[in-house]
């Protein structure tokens, strides 16, 4: 059906296909199992603290309203640029793609509707492609 994907982006379709905080929790602490484990992820890996909760709690959070949902992540933490918050790091292409194969497998986990964990990792491309784009600006200007 041609309107299936747009009507992920619609109100709080997705936030609720991804079922909701505990489906969203779910989804980032099987992310972060899966860094931990990839040999491919291990560099951005090791860009995170070793402890991960408040990187947990900070993605989970943020994706809640990134879907549609409540705005958790501005109601604990405030404002945030996905793009300038990394800009500190040094992610190159292959840590995008490190990063992009982790929430793949995650996806894989979750008993998510086919069509919802293709729009997911589609839309997640985006902000993934400006994170890599800025660190690539910021190494440039270096
Ligand atoms: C392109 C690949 C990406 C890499 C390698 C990456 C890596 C990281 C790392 C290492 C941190 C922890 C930074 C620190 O503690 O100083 C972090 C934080 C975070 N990332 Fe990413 N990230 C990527 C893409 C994304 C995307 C696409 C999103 C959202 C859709 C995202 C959302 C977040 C959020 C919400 C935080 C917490 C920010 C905060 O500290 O307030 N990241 N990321």
């Amino acid at each position: 059906m041609k309107s299936e994907n747009l009507r992920f982006g619609y109100q709080d379709h997705s936030y609720q296909a991804a079922g909701q905080l505990d489906g969203i929790t779910q989804l980032v602490d099987d992310f972060y199992q899966v860094m931990d484990s990839l040999p491919r992820a291990q560099r951005i890996r090791d860009m995170h603290p070793s402890d991960l909760t408040v990187s947990r709690d900070k993605l989970t959070l943020f994706l809640c309203a990134w879907l549609g949902g409540p705005r958790l992540f501005s109601d604990k933490y405030g404002a945030i640029s996905i793009p300038q918050i990394h800009s500190h790091l040094d992610v190159v292409e292959d840590d995008k793609h490190a990063w992009l194969e982790c929430m793949q497998h995650a996806i894989d986990r979750q008993a998510y509707n086919v069509d919802f964990g293709e729009y997911l990792i589609a839309q997640l491309g985006v902000p993934a492609e400006r994170v890599e784009q800025v660190c690539q600006h910021m190494r440039s200007i270096k």
